[in-house]
């Protein structure tokens, strides 16, 4: 099985960036613990964190045939990006949206998503075992439609 995790604008700053809101844990450490465990499992991990909306794009649409689900946290564009919607309506892989923090406790800005209607599922305010969460679904339902 191949899972994309797809990480969107400023995540690349995790760790660092407004600690307050989500933690001091950085993206390479979340990525080294998804490593960890899908590779106790036989899965095939990637990886694309872009600032640049066409770049996360493009990767979805390179992702169809080749990738069984996909991890995303759309970060900013989670508000504001219908490119990005239809981009995975277009290619029709089963896409899990995480975000660290609890986006419904924030600003109203934040209280919608142009995702979370389309997605297979939706994991918000747990922080890094978010992705945790979310890889350990996408590969229970991917074996559950393979029996
Ligand atoms: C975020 C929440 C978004 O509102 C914000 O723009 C982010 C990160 C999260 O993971 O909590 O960049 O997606």
């Amino acid at each position: 099985m191949n899972i994309l995790i797809l990480n969107g604008p400023n995540l690349n700053l995790l760790g660092s960036r407004e600690p307050d809101k989500y933690g001091s844990v950085t993206l390479d450490d979340i990525l080294a613990r998804l490593e960890t465990l899908s590779a106790q499992q036989s899965i095939s991990l990637s990886h694309v964190q872009s600032n640049a909306e066409h770049v996360l794009i493009d990767t979805i649409h390179n992702a169809a045939g080749t990738v069984d689900a996909i991890i995303f946290n759309p970060a900013a564009f989670t508000h504001t990006s219908v490119a990005l919607r239809d981009a995975l309506l277009a290619v029709q892989i089963p896409f899990y949206e995480v975000h660290l923090s609890n986006v419904h406790q924030r600003e109203a800005f934040r209280h919608h998503s142009y995702f979370s209607d389309i997605a297979a599922g939706v994991i918000v305010g747990l922080g890094p075992l978010g992705y945790e969460l979310a890889l350990t679904a996408a590969i229970v339902k991917h074996n559950e439609l393979q029996q």
